[in-house]
């Protein structure tokens, strides 16, 4: 295995899903995570330059299970905010003591940090609209809790995908397994880089596109990442691309909905958020025993 987790890419097809067998190992049978004192020689630094609640809460929460020490960096109170460029914080880091770096950052700057810094393990929890590969890994763990297997399905991914990381690892994950089909449907404008994506295909119509689907993935407007102001009625956009329950009973009656939050009920109904089929809930739960077997397996070199 790779010494970092910088790329969902990073990963063979056969540790994909040893790391989420693995991620079983850390939930009891009543659904609560096991805390064992495996890394208590380690320290892990949570280190974010965009905001987050789950992906950050997440890690600490595994990190603590784990008996790691868990330090969380705050950007806004740091030398940062003096003009220290995020090399020399890093290397600060680094130079405490530091084992392993989680690292949310707008750039791309973790590969060059890896680089630089050799001792250091970096796992990237979100990288600009690149990459977010640990949600990558949540997300086939979730899919594989409803359906057993990522094999044969039929997977949407709906709205704002040209800012989505998520969406950029999930494909690159679910490239290694034989699904039946993958579409990509959303507002045309939100989906430049799908039209003619190098697998799956783009359906604008969002009705069209759930045909039959066993898995949507919803995602939100990112309107932090738009560099001009959207020109955009909320409701004619609803009309067209929000997951309603109408347009839910064209997928398969057991179409499992999934969204990596956080939810603006603009591209998803709070009926559907909260119905039988929704495992959103789910993907929050499973992203703290993901990160306990990413830490473990990453601690471990
Ligand atoms: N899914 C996700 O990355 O959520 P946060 O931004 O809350 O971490």
């Amino acid at each position: 295995m790779a010494k970092n987790l910088l790329s969902i890419n990073d990963l063979t097809k056969q540790e994909i899903l040893d790391l989420i067998n693995f991620s079983n190992n850390f939930i009891d049978e009543e659904g609560n995570f096991r805390k064992e004192d495996l890394f208590s020689d380690k320290t892990v630094a949570n280190v974010f330059f965009e905001p987050s609640t789950r992906t950050k809460m997440s890690f600490a929460v595994a990190a603590r299970n784990l008996g790691c020490g868990i330090l969380d960096f705050n950007v806004d109170s740091s030398s940062v905010q003096k003009g220290e460029s995020i090399f020399e914080t890093i290397d600060a880091l680094n130079l405490m003591g530091v084992d392993l770096c989680v690292l949310r950052h707008p750039e791309s700057v973790i590969q060059e940090l890896a680089e630089a810094l050799p001792k250091m393990v970096f796992i990237n929890a979100g990288e600009g609209s690149i990459s977010h590969p640990t949600q990558a890994l949540l997300d086939m763990k979730t899919i594989i809790d409803h359906k057993n297997s990522l094999d044969g399905l039929k997977i949407v991914i709906a709205g704002d995908l040209d800012h989505s990381r998520v969406t950029s690892s999930f494909v690159e994950g679910i490239s290694n397994f034989p699904i039946e089909s993958l579409t990509f449907s959303g507002h045309p404008e939100m989906c430049t880089k799908y039209q003619n994506p190098k697998i799956g295909k783009y359906e604008p119509d969002m009705v069209q596109a759930l045909q039959d689907a066993d898995v949507v993935m919803t995602l939100r407007i990112q309107h932090e990442r738009f560099e001009e102001e959207l020109n955009l009625d909320l409701e004619t956009y609803k009309n067209s691309y929000q997951l309603s329950s109408e347009k839910l009973e064209n997928a398969k009656g057991d179409a499992i909905i999934m969204h990596p939050g956080p939810v603006n009920y603009v591209e998803i109904t709070e009926a559907v958020y909260d119905s039988e089929n929704s495992v959103i809930r789910q993907q929050i739960a499973n992203g703290v025993a993901i990160r306990m077997a990413v830490l473990s397996r990453f601690l471990s070199g």
